[in-house]
Order: C-alpha cells, then structure tokens, then sequence
C-alpha cells in the first residue's frame, strides 16, 4: 500500500477537475477522481463528492492522505472539517470560511470589515423586498441583484432599468420559497479579471490571471452562464493594476483572513472589476474558477502538487510560480439550449482524442454510451477545448479550428472568445 502523497484523492465531475487531473498528473501524482466523470480518467463513478464517508473508507483502503477539491458544493457541505482530526488532508477551506463564497451578504460583511474595496450595497430579507424596490427607484434600475446562496453561477442580474431590477425582484420571490436575502448592488462598468491564487490565509501564490465569458452570446449578450470561455494571462492587466489590486483587494482580504476566527487554506480567486475609479472585488470564490482552471492549469509550469503542498505545509514563501509563455483560450462546447432549465441532450460525441499540437480537450456534461470508449453530451458545458499559441490572437485561431473537429448534435460554441476589443483604462483615477 503506498501512503505517500503522491496518491490521492480529486473531488469533482466538470471539464475543471479533468483539468486539474491531468495537471496533478503531470506532476507526478496518481489521482482518483471522485466521482469524475466517463471522459476522465481514473475516474471512480460510485462515490459522490459529498459522501463523506465513503470517501474515507476509499482513502484509508488506498493508503491517501490527500484530498483536493474542485467544486463549491463539497467546501460548503464542510469536506475540510469532516477530515479535519484525521491523517487526511484536504485542500480547500473549512465550511464557515466557504461561506465567502456561499453567502454573498456574509461575504460583502467580510469585505467591509476589511476594508476590501468592492461596491457599495445593501442586503434585505425577502419580507423586506418593499424596501429593495424603494432602493431601486434611488438607483434609477442601475443595480446588480444578487441572490444570497449558491446558484451555480445563475442568482445573480446585472439590471439597466427599474423595469429589470423590478422583474429580478419577483423572479427571486417566485424562485424560492421561505425566507431568503437578497443583495442589492451599485452597477459598476469595466472590464473583469479572474484571479486566483493558492493560500494559507497568511501568504498567496497567484496564477495567471484570467479573462471569463459569462454570457451566453457574443458582445456579452445573452443570458449568464456558469461561462462560456476564458483564456489567459490578461495583456492589459499590467503591473500598475496588478499593484492596485494587491493592495485594495488581495492584502486586505489576507489581513481579513488572519483577523477572523477560521482559518483559510485552498484556493481563492477573486472577480475584479477594473473600474475607472480602481479595481473593485465582485465576488470571492472558494475554488477554482471553471472555465478559468482550464486555461491556468495548462498555462502553469511550476507543479501544482508541489504548490499544493507547500500551501498545506505553511512553506508558501519557499515557492515560485512560473508559467508558460504564450496564451491559453478555453472554449466550451455547450449543448444548444443551455442555459435553459431544459435542453437535449444523450447525443454521441466525436473527435476527442484527435486534437493536434497545442490543443486538448477537457470533459465535463458528459456520460458513457453504450460502445465502449463513447461518451453522450449529458449537461450544458459538455466540454472546453483548449489552445496554446504563442499570443492570443493565434491560440484564438487555433482554438476555433480545433473546436470545429469535435462534433456532437447541437453544439455550440460562443464565437468571439478572446476577442474582445482591448479596454481603454484609465490609471490616473485613483
Ligand atoms: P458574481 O457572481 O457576484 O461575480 O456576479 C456575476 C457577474 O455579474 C459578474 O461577473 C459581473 O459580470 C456581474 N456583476 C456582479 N456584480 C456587479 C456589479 N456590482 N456591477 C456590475 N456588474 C456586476
Ligand atoms: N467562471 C466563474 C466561476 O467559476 O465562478
């Protein structure tokens, strides 16, 4: 039985946790993916990521002493503190520090105890959404409403109107029964970035940063999505913004991290928005972003095992982080429909595995067929195809003309990945 940690343990079922597999892969790990899915291999179906149990009796029949976890859901049914007195170690935080994920109300709390800069806003409980309107009406519809729990990416309507924000109002009411909140938002404007970086709560390493696309259709219209692409780095994040981000966001939330009474080990990414009065924090995820992982982990030449490790170990500032040159664009084939609540799906996919230098595939809304080897479209992102070239514009290329080789019954694939025209910002605002 090998007990070392170079064996273990990858929570997950998405085109992210196949990412994240190959990558803890090629850094030398054996990875048992629970419970993966049909297109990743090692892959183990009957074990749910939020059994816990059962996924301590896997670890303990397979001598692992490492968990790595990829979506919310497990953080927040409290994975880390489940294992927390055994010889178990998770990577990913503990259930009430999840929260900063899991609650946007407690979440924008924590961000003005520390003075991380963010947007103004006001929370209500759904017995007070009279006054929500009313804040509305101030705001001439110019808001962003946010449901306060986890919504895969979906709770969240960035309004123009009092009409709109008034529609988000009652869709929530209509959505949810018993009592919910509601965070109302100043509509801020500018481009966004996803950082994301690996913490102890003392110290971070960031990866490169990376560009999502979270609407469904090209120019950004459309209904949001869990995201339709990404790619990284991000040309015009250059270092004075980098600096500006730090200081507003990134070393007040560490500040943040050691003031509270939890401790904070995983991966963190924060959604900036580069306004013209300075970045500004939308959101903390608990995780990796999905599609950004796709693209980050390829782009990342140091070993995320080793990273992982000196994370768990309190040994983060005896790292580097190198990266790969050139650009990474991820696209995700989706199945037409999505993001309806109701699409086909069940349809035969083709030409995975033919992908040519500089170009692989990962799977995430997908089941096994009947032939052995084939897989069945089976959720809305079915997969993202990854590129590498040696600047964006060229991996763009590269990544559409590879994604015309995989082929499944109604796909499709937001058109203008990467493509979007570069933001003239400002630096002297703030
Ligand atoms: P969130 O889940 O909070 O990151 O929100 C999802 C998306 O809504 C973000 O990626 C933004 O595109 C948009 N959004 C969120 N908050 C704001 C805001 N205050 N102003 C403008 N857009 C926002
Ligand atoms: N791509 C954004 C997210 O994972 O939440």
């Amino acid at each position: 039985m090998r007990t070392s940690t170079t064996q273990l343990v990858l929570l997950g079922s998405g085109a992210r946790e196949h990412a994240l597999a190959t990558k803890l892969r090629q850094d030398g790990a054996t990875v048992h993916v629970l419970p993966g899915n049909a297109g990743i291999p090692g892959s183990v179906a009957s074990i749910s990521a939020t059994d816990f149990p059962a996924i301590q009796n896997f670890c303990q029949e397979h001598g692992i002493k490492l968990i790595v976890v990829g979506p919310e859901a497990p953080l927040a049914a409290g994975v880390a503190d489940y294992f927390l007195n055994t010889d178990i170690r998770v990577f990913g935080p503990r259930r009430q520090a999840a929260t900063l994920e899991s609650s946007k109300v407690w979440s924008k709390d924590f961000m003005r105890r520390h003075g991380v800069a963010t947007a103004r806003a006001w929370s209500f409980r759904s017995d007070r959404l009279a006054e929500a309107q009313a804040r509305v009406e101030e705001l001439a519809g110019q808001v962003v409403v946010k449901y306060d729990g986890l919504a895969a990416g979906k709770g969240v309507y960035v309004c123009s109107s009092v009409a709109e924000a008034t529609a988000a109002l009652t869709e929530l009411r209509e959505l949810h029964e018993g009592w919910f909140s509601v965070l109302l938002e100043e509509k801020l404007t500018g481009p966004e970035v996803s950082l994301i970086g690996l913490t102890d709560g003392n110290r971070i390493r960031l990866l490169a940063p990376a560009q999502d696309h979270k609407q469904l259709l090209a120019g950004d219209e459309g209904p949001n999505t869990g995201g339709m692409g990404a790619y990284c780095p991000v040309p015009f994040l250059d270092d004075n913004w980098l600096a500006a981000i730090r200081k507003d966001i990134i070393d007040p939330t560490l500040r943040g991290l050691q003031a509270e009474p939890f401790d904070f080990i995983g991966f963190l990414y924060f959604g900036v928005m580069l306004t013209p009065d300075g970045p500004r924090l939308l959101e903390y995820n608990v995780r990796l972003g999905d599609p950004e992982a796709e693209v980050i982990l390829p782009a990342l030449e140091s070993s995320l095992l080793d990273l992982i490790t000196a994370t768990l170990d309190g040994s983060l500032a005896q790292t580097v982080v190198k990266q790969r040159s050139g650009a990474f664009v991820g696209l995700v084939l989706a199945s037409g429909g999505y993001p309806a609540a109701q699409f086909p799906t069940g349809f035969p996919i083709h030409g995975i595995g033919n992908q040519g230098r500089g170009a692989q595939v990962f799977v995430g809304g997908v089941k096994p067929g009947d032939k052995p080897g084939e897989l069945l479209t089976n959720g809305g992102r079915v997969a993202v195809l990854v590129a590498h070239g040696p600047d964006l514009p060229t991996a763009v290329q590269l990544a559409y003309a590879e994604a015309e080789l995989v082929y499944f019954q109604d796909k499709y694939v937001r058109p203008d990945i990467g493509q979007r025209p570069t933001p003239q910002l400002t630096t002297s605002a703030y």
